[in-house]
C-alpha cells in the first residue's frame, strides 16, 4: 500500500515561508506517498480541563495524525525553539498517554528561517520532544536558510544544490518510513 504521509507546518502565518517550503517538499515526494497537510492553526490552547470532552477540532486533528504512517514536520524557529502553535498540536496529540498519536510514528523534521542557522535550534528541540513521545525521528539534518530566491514562481525549490539536498533528504525519509511501516 502507498505510504500515508502527514505534513505538519509549525506556522499559522499567512504567507509562511515554512508553508511554502512544505508545498515544495510535497512536490519532491510526488506520487510516492498519499500526502495530506494537517491543519494545526485552528486548535485551541491545550488545557487539561478539556480532557474527557475534547473539542471536535482536536479530535479531527488526532484522527488525521493517527491515520497516517509517517509525519513530516516543517517548522519555523521562534526564540530558538519550536513555535507555540506546533508545541500545542504536539501536546494535544500526546494525551492521554495511551492514545499518544506520535508513538512509533516515522517522523522527519525540517524548517526554514531567514537566519543563518535555518531553524537548527528549533529542530533540536523538536527532535527531543518527538523522541520522548516515542516517535521514530529520522537522523540527519536539514536546516534551510531562507532567501527569497529559494522558491520559484511555480512553488518549487529554485536553487539547484538545495533542491538536490532536499530531494535526497525526502528520498531517504520515504525509504526509512517504508521500512518502518512494512
Ligand atoms: C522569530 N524569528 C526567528 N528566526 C530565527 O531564525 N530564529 C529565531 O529564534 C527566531 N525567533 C523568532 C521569534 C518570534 C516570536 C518571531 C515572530 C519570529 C523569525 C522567523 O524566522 C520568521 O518570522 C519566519 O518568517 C518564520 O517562519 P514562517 O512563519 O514564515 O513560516
Amino acid at each position: 500500500a502507498k505510504l500515508k504521509l502527514a505534513v505538519i507546518v509549525g506556522s499559522n502565518r499567512t504567507g509562511s515561508i515554512n508553508q511554502k517550503l512544505a508545498r515544495a517538499l510535497i512536490d519532491l515526494i510526488g506520487e510516492r506517498a498519499d500526502t495530506h497537510m494537517i491543519k494545526i492553526d485552528d486548535l485551541p490552547i491545550y488545557n487539561m480541563d478539556h480532557e474527557g470532552n475534547r473539542p471536535d477540532v482536536v479530535n479531527r486533528f488526532t484522527r488525521e495524525v493517527a491515520a497516517c504512517d509517517a509525519v513530516l514536520m516543517v517548522t519555523p524557529e521562534h526564540n530558538r525553539s519550536i513555535t507555540t502553535v506546533l508545541k500545542n498540536a504536539i501536546d494535544w496529540g500526546s494525551k492521554p498517554a495511551e492514545n499518544n498519536v506520535w508513538k512509533g510514528k516515522a517522523t522527519a523534521i525540517t524548517g526554514t528561517s531567514p537566519g543563518a542557522i535555518g531553524t537548527a535550534v528549533a529542530q533540536q528541540h523538536l527532535r527531543q520532544v518527538m523522541g520522548i513521545l516515542g516517535a521514530l525521528v529520522m537522523g540527519g539534518e536539514a536546516y534551510i536558510a531562507f532567501k527569497p530566491e529559494l522558491i520559484g514562481e511555480d512553488g518549487s525549490i529554485a536553487i539547484d544544490d538545495t533542491k538536490a539536498f532536499l530531494q535526497d533528504y525526502i528520498d531517504n525519509f520515504l525509504n526509512t518510513a517504508k521500512k518502518l511501516t512494512a
